[in-house]
């Protein structure tokens, strides 16, 4: 069954391949208002559950859109709305689910939950984020660096702030696409070791420099996400804000890296925290095609899924 549930999960030529096909049904839309369906219609007929047990702007908007421009059908649903935690296992929610759908995106917790539902769904599962990973923001990512600077292969990337689940997937994405990546932030907040170690087994340069001026020279990009994840408790609010400080991506950060390195942010930002206004609307940042690719991203891992 070929689920999307993580980059480290799925062969680097698959992956490689959803690209191209985002990239060819990106320039087939060109032009076009957002709402017309694509010339061809891949999902017709076809209905998917977007479950969401976390908040969501731009995952939620995108899978809705893009399934709709292929021509298939959505039910988004919230957690609450479901009997998802209230008892019933997930396992048999699951079993339920791949009797209606042809296709389920979760955004849960616990990673568990996930492969869980992957295990007795029957159907694709995509993961839409999870407190450990987010594997379709990077292939948005992945994407939008390639339209920018050509091929992502052999550059360096420099994640500042928290070692979480965006980060997680970036080191994920350096082993699958060949890349280095430097981590910099607080050694309480560093990212998980078994990401660290996999993208090393395959053969990447993964580097943790405490000094954010030190681990920004030569980077081709640099990115960074909010000092505090929809799950991380309130309370670590003021401890994390101190230790992450330093690890601030503005102006000053920016002119340590490459001259033409860019900036990306999964969002959404807390501008003045993690990073300026400066840097969120200067020249590198490309935050704003990062959330646009998410649409056609999302749209080819949807077909791959579905083999369609
Ligand atoms: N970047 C991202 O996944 O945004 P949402 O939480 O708004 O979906
Ligand atoms: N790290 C963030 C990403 C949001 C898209 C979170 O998990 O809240």
């Amino acid at each position: 069954m070929p689920h999307f549930l993580d980059l480290h999960l799925t062969e680097p030529a698959d992956l490689r391949a959803m690209l191209e096909t985002a990239k060819a049904m990106k320039a087939a839309r060109a032009g076009r208002p957002r709402g017309t369906p694509d010339d061809s219609l891949p999902l017709a007929g076809r209905m998917v559950a977007l479950i969401f047990e976390k908040p969501s702007t731009r995952t939620r908007v995108s899978f809705d859109a893009g399934i709709r421009q292929m021509g298939g059908q959505t039910m988004v649903l919230s957690g609450s709305e479901l009997q998802l935690g209230h008892g019933e296992t997930i396992a048999d929610t699951a079993r339920v689910l791949g009797r209606y759908v042809d296709a389920v995106m979760l955004r849960t917790f616990d990673e568990a939950v996930l492969h869980e539902m992957a295990e007795h769904a029957g159907v694709p599962v995509i993961n839409g984020l999870t407190n450990e990973s987010h594997p379709c923001q990077i292939m948005a990512d992945v994407m939008t660096y390639e339209e920018h600077r050509g091929p992502i292969a052999g550059r360096k990337v420099v994640w500042s702030g928290d070692g979480n689940n965006v980060c997680t997937s970036w080191l994920h994405a350096a082993g699958q696409f060949g890349f280095d990546l430097t981590f910099t932030g607080p050694q309480t907040l560093d990212p998980p070791a078994a990401a660290v170690a996999q993208a090393r087994a395959a053969g990447r340069r993964i580097v943790i420099e405490r000094d954010p001026l030190a681990a920004v020279e030569g980077a081709d990009l640099v990115v960074t996400d909010t000092w505090l994840s929809m799950h991380d408790s309130q309370s670590a609010r003021e401890r994390r804000h101190n230790q992450l400080r330093p690890y601030q991506v503005n102006e000053r950060l920016m002119a340590a890296a490459k001259p033409d390195a860019l900036f990306m942010h999964c969002l959404p930002a807390h501008r003045g925290e993690e990073v300026t206004n400066a840097v969120m609307d200067g020249p590198a940042s490309v935050v704003f095609d990062e959330a646009e690719n998410r649409l056609h991203a999302q749209k080819a891992i949807l077909r791959w899924c579905l083999g369609l």
